[in-house]
């Protein structure tokens, strides 16, 4: 989007460059998304899922309750045939079932890679929205969902793994950031995203820039994947951890062996919350996050160092 300057009204609040645009009319606060990816499993059903259980996650790190939804869909007729389309449908529809949130229509496109997502719109009762640029020094750092799917989903691509061998991972990638996100207004949070494509540190990175701050976080801390661990260390892992660590590396202070980087570096499917907020609030959250049963890892700090440093 660089050197283009898009048309703006009064009642836009935030565009480009967060998790989600920000829409005021009439009293209304409105949270827009749009995402989609390739094919992660072999089974279509838990496909479509797990891409809808992404595609709405944008909403849950603004802050805000996702109400409809349209589906963008890429498959190829002879590829793709029309019964595992349907399965992919199935999973979309029952997620979004579960997120209580209507399907409203959408658009099919024949395509070689098969492609599935949603472009989402959700509200803020409140008015209140969460961006990536409120995190404040001195704040701690939680996330809700482990890394290194995208390892993961290599291993399997590459039939070093089953399906069967990584379900907590799959049911990770289809549980709704719903809870979480209930979770980190509940204490008050000041600034949120989701881990996806960037991977852990390339989100950091995010909201390090947009807050003008920095972070230390500790590698112990960080929830991991083991088959990960095993994979990395045998050098495999997706390009894309690679280029997310070209992202971040200017911005990176760490003397940690090779393949922990790499491991926080690499992009991940539907990842649960990245949200900083004030230390006071450490031992409610923990407490509130046991009693609405969301996972929770607190992995660092928040700096005023323009710096991300692994520990
Ligand atoms: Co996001
Ligand atoms: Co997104
Ligand atoms: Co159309």
């Amino acid at each position: 989007m660089e050197g283009l300057s898009p048309y703006a009204d009064e009642h836009t609040l935030l565009s480009v460059g967060d998790d989600a645009g920000v829409y005021e009319y009439g009293g209304v606060v409105w949270v827009h998304t749009l995402d989609f990816i390739t094919p992660i499993l072999n089974d279509p059903y838990l496909w479509g899922a797990i891409s809808t259980a992404n595609s709405l996650s944008d909403v849950y790190a603004m802050g805000g309750i996702p109400l409809n939804a349209l589906a963008i869909v890429g498959f190829n007729n002879c590829d793709l045939e029309l019964d595992v389309f349907r399965e992919v449908m199935r999973g979309a529809v029952d997620k979004l079932r579960e997120a209580k949130t209507v399907l409203l229509g959408g658009h099919t496109i024949d395509d070689k890679e098969p492609k599935f997502g949603l472009a989402v719109a959700g509200v803020c009762p409140d008015g209140r929205y969460l961006t990536q640029s409120g995190a404040r020094p001195g704040q701690l750092v939680a996330v809700t969902k482990p890394v290194g799917t995208g390892i993961i989903i290599k291993a399997l691509k590459e039939g070093l793994l089953s399906e069967e061998d990584i379900g907590e991972v799959i049911e990770n990638m289809l549980r709704l950031n719903d809870k979480a996100s209930e979770l980190m207004k509940s204490v008050g949070a000041t600034s949120c995203t989701d881990v996806t494509g960037f991977g852990l540190l390339g989100h950091v990175y995010n909201i390090c820039r947009n807050s003008d701050v920095g972070m230390r976080l500790f590698f112990e801390k960080v929830p991991v994947y083991e088959e990960a661990v095993d994979f990395v260390k045998k050098k495999l892992f997706p390009k894309g951890a690679r280029d997310n660590h070209s992202f971040v590396k200017d911005y990176l202070r760490s003397e940690l062996e090779w393949w922990k980087i790499i491991l926080l570096c690499d992009p991940v499917t539907s990842g649960g919350l990245l949200f900083t907020f004030e230390p006071n609030k450490k031992e409610e959250l923990e407490r509130e996050a046991k009693d609405r049963r969301v996972s929770l890892w607190i992995i660092g700090e928040v700096t005023g160092e323009r710096m991300i440093e692994v520990l």
